[in-house]
């Protein structure tokens, strides 16, 4: 099923110049980048981004995190988009994801992972529909 999906660099993945293998990837892995912008986030949209977070003790970190500088928002088009962006992402603690995956080989920790990818369908329209 062709699908969109929401894709993220954080600004770890940004600070570490990251932002061309992760498209490069992205690319060859069959997926069209329809659509992609640097921004820097507001508060407020980095919480309405992670509200599904809010609560939680790690909200305020996660946060703080993507406002610390400059990001890459994309919206990725293809065959099970949502499922092969998270494939392709790996495991959320970078520490636990398999080599070859973005956060395996370029991740330092779960708040530091490098990439952001929308988790379900309904999670991609929400997040989409802030940027897009
Ligand atoms: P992301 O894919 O951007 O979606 C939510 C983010 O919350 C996740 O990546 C992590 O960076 C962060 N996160 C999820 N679980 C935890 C946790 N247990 N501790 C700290 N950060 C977390």
């Amino acid at each position: 099923m062709r699908e969109r999906t929401f894709v993220m660099v954080k600004p770890d993945g940004v600070a570490k110049g990251l932002t061309d293998e992760i498209v490069a990837r992205v690319e060859r892995a069959g997926l069209k980048i329809v659509s992609m912008r640097r921004m820097k986030l507001d508060r407020g949209l980095a919480e309405e981004l992670y509200s599904v977070h809010r609560g939680n003790d790690f909200f305020e970190r996660l946060v703080e995190h993507v406002l610390s500088g400059e990001v890459v928002v994309m919206l990725v088009e293809g065959e099970r988009a949502i499922a092969r962006m998270r494939e392709l992402s790996g495991a959320t603690d970078p520490a636990k994801a398999a080599k070859g995956t973005i956060r395996g080989d370029f991740g330092s920790s779960i708040t530091e992972n490098i990439i952001h990818a929308a988790d379900s369908a309904e999670s991609t329209r929400q997040e989409l529909s802030l940027f897009f």
